[in-house]
C-alpha cells in the first residue's frame, strides 16, 4: 500500500483554505486525525503490510501526522487571532471612585493635644481600660468608703475589677514603671454609667502628670494657660482657676475658659496629693508635682462647634466626612 502524502497535504490545505470557523476546523481535524479519519485508517492498515516495510512505513505515517497536525494548529491560531475583538478604549467611562477615609474628630483632637505637650517634654503613656480598684481608686487616695466613689458611677465586673472611670490610674502605672522626674501625658477611653446629650457611658480623657523636685502651682498654671492658648490658637483667650476638690490633688482646681462670652469649665487639676506620691514610694518632702485631667469630647465640641456629644459615636458617614481634609 502506498500513501501519497502530498495528496493528503493538498487535500487538507484545500479544506483549510475554505474554513473560517473554529467549529468547522474541528470537523476537519477529525476528518484527518480523528478515530475514523484518514490517518487512523492508514495506521490500522499497518498490521497488513510486510513486516520488513512496516518500520519505514510507520515512520512515514508519523511524519505525515505531525505535518497535518501542525497545519491544523497554525490554522487554529490564525482563526482565533482574526476573531479577536480589538480592544476599544472608551474615554467617556467615568473614573473609578476612590473614597478616602478620614481621621475621627476625637483622634484629631488627641493628636493636636499630644503635639502641644510633646513640645513641653511630655511622654505619651498608655494604661489598661480594665482596672483594679487599687489603681482606679485606692492608690489615688480614694479609700473604700470615700464618697467620691459614688460620683464616678463605676461599671464593675466584680468586687475587684472595673472599667476605669478616669485616666488618673495611668499616673500610678507611669510612676511605678519608671523613675522620677515624670512628664506624662495619657490619652484614652474611660467609662461611666451615665448617658445624656453631654455624657456618654464611654468617653475620652487626657491625663497630665508632672513630678519633679521643685514643681509648684505656678508651673501648673503656666503650662495649662499656654496649652489653652495654643489649642484655641488665641493669645488673648481668658482663663481662670476655681478651687475644687479631688482626693488625689491638694490643692485642687477647676480651669475655666471664656468662650463666646461665657465661662466654661474645661478641666480638673491640682498639686499631686502627698499620699499619692507615698503610694508609689516617692518622698513627698523631696518630690512635688501637678496633675490634670480633661475630657477630649469637650474640647472637640468646642473646636468643631458640636452640640450633642453622642454624634461622635454614631459612625454617621456624613458627619465623619466633614473631617476629611483636617490633619
Ligand atoms: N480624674 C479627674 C476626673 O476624672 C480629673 C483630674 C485629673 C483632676 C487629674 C485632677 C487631676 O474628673
Amino acid at each position: 500500500m502506498d500513501i501519497n502524502h502530498t495528496d493528503l497535504e493538498k487535500l487538507l490545505k484545500e479544506d483549510l483554505d475554505s474554513c473560517n470557523k473554529e467549529h468547522d476546523l474541528l470537523q476537519i481535524k477529525s476528518k484527518y486525525l480523528g478515530k475514523k479519519g484518514y490517518l487512523t485508517s492508514l495506521f490500522t492498515s499497518l498490521k497488513n503490510i510486510d513486516p520488513d516495510k512496516r518500520k519505514t512505513f510507520g515512520a512515514e505515517l508519523n511524519s505525515i501526522k505531525n505535518t497535518l497536525s501542525s497545519m491544523i494548529e497554525i490554522k487554529l491560531i490564525s482563526l482565533r487571532s482574526s476573531n479577536e475583538v480589538p480592544e476599544k478604549i472608551d474615554l467617556d467611562v467615568p473614573a473609578r471612585h476612590h473614597n478616602n477615609g478620614s481621621h475621627h474628630p476625637i483622634s484629631l483632637i488627641i493628636k493636636k493635644i499630644e503635639n502641644i505637650f510633646l513640645e513641653y517634654g511630655f511622654d505619651i503613656h498608655d494604661g489598661p481600660e480594665i482596672e483594679t480598684e487599687h489603681y482606679n481608686f485606692e492608690s489615688l487616695n480614694i479609700a473604700k468608703n470615700h464618697p467620691a466613689r459614688d460620683m464616678h458611677d463605676t461599671f464593675y465586673f466584680d468586687s475587684q475589677l472595673l472599667l476605669r472611670t478616669h485616666t488618673s490610674s495611668v499616673q500610678i502605672h507611669a510612676m511605678e514603671t519608671s523613675n522620677a522626674p515624670f512628664r506624662v501625658l495619657a490619652p484614652g477611653r474611660v467609662y461611666r454609667c451615665d448617658s445624656d446629650p453631654t455624657h456618654s457611658p464611654m468617653f475620652h480623657q487626657i491625663e497630665g502628670l508632672c513630678v519633679d523636685t521643685d514643681i509648684t502651682f505656678s508651673n501648673l498654671k503656666w503650662i495649662l494657660n499656654n496649652f489653652i492658648k495654643e489649642f484655641f490658637n488665641s493669645k488673648s483667650i481668658k482663663t481662670r482657676f476655681r478651687p475644687s476638690y479631688f482626693p488625689f490633688t491638694e490643692p485642687s482646681a477647676e480651669m475655666d475658659i471664656m468662650f463666646n462670652g461665657k465661662w466654661l469649665e474645661v478641666l480638673g487639676c491640682g498639686m499631686v496629693h502627698p499620699n499619692v506620691l507615698k503610694n508609689v514610694n516617692l518622698n513627698p518632702k523631696k518630690y512635688s508635682g501637678f496633675a490634670f485631667g480633661l475630657g477630649i469630647e469637650r474640647f472637640a465640641m468646642l473646636a468643631y462647634q458640636i452640640k450633642d456629644l453622642r454624634i461622635f459615636f454614631e459612625n454617621d458617614i456624613n458627619f465623619l466626612e466633614q473631617f476629611k481634609n483636617i490633619r
